[in-house]
């Protein structure tokens, strides 16, 4: 069992604008269906749910890149970003080639400017 951790940083402003800019189209290439649904659910604040996801599944992919053989072999919405009744997040890897050999807990935070996610991956494969 080895053990990776992966974390990032991002400001909000930087993901509205992008939203904004894109008509919609960042959302559709970067999320899932039930993240768009959470996330639209928040109505105003909906932008602190993307960019929280958006730098959650950075840390993801920073936890786990040691195990992919290039970053091509995940997309975005191979790693879905949900949230359990008591409003803690988890994670869901929708790749089944990886899905099987890893576990990861992580941790999200936001607030006005910034949002920042914490990953801890196990993964059940020798990695570099
Ligand atoms: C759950 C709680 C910790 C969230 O804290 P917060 O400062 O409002 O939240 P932040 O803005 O930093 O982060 C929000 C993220 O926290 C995460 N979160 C929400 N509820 C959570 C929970 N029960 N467990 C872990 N993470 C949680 C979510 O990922 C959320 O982002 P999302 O809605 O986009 O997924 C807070 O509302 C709470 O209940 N605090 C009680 C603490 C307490 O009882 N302390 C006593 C002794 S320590």
């Amino acid at each position: 069992m080895n053990i990776r951790i992966g974390t990032d940083i991002i400001e909000i402003s930087r993901i509205k604008k992008t939203i904004e800019d894109t008509d919609n189209k960042f959302i559709e290439r970067i999320y899932t269906n039930k993240e768009i649904e959470y996330c639209e659910s928040r109505k105003s604040q909906k932008y602190q749910h993307y960019a929280v996801r958006f730098a959650g599944k950075e840390a993801v992919f920073k936890a786990i890149s040691s195990m992919l053989k290039n970053k091509f072999e995940i997309d975005w919405k191979d790693i879905e970003i949900l949230n359990d009744s008591s409003g803690r997040p988890y994670v869901n890897i929708l790749k089944s080639k990886i899905s099987d050999k890893i576990n990861i807990d992580i941790s999200l935070s936001h607030c006005k400017e910034y949002a920042v996610a914490n990953v801890i991956a196990y993964i059940e494969m020798d990695v570099d």
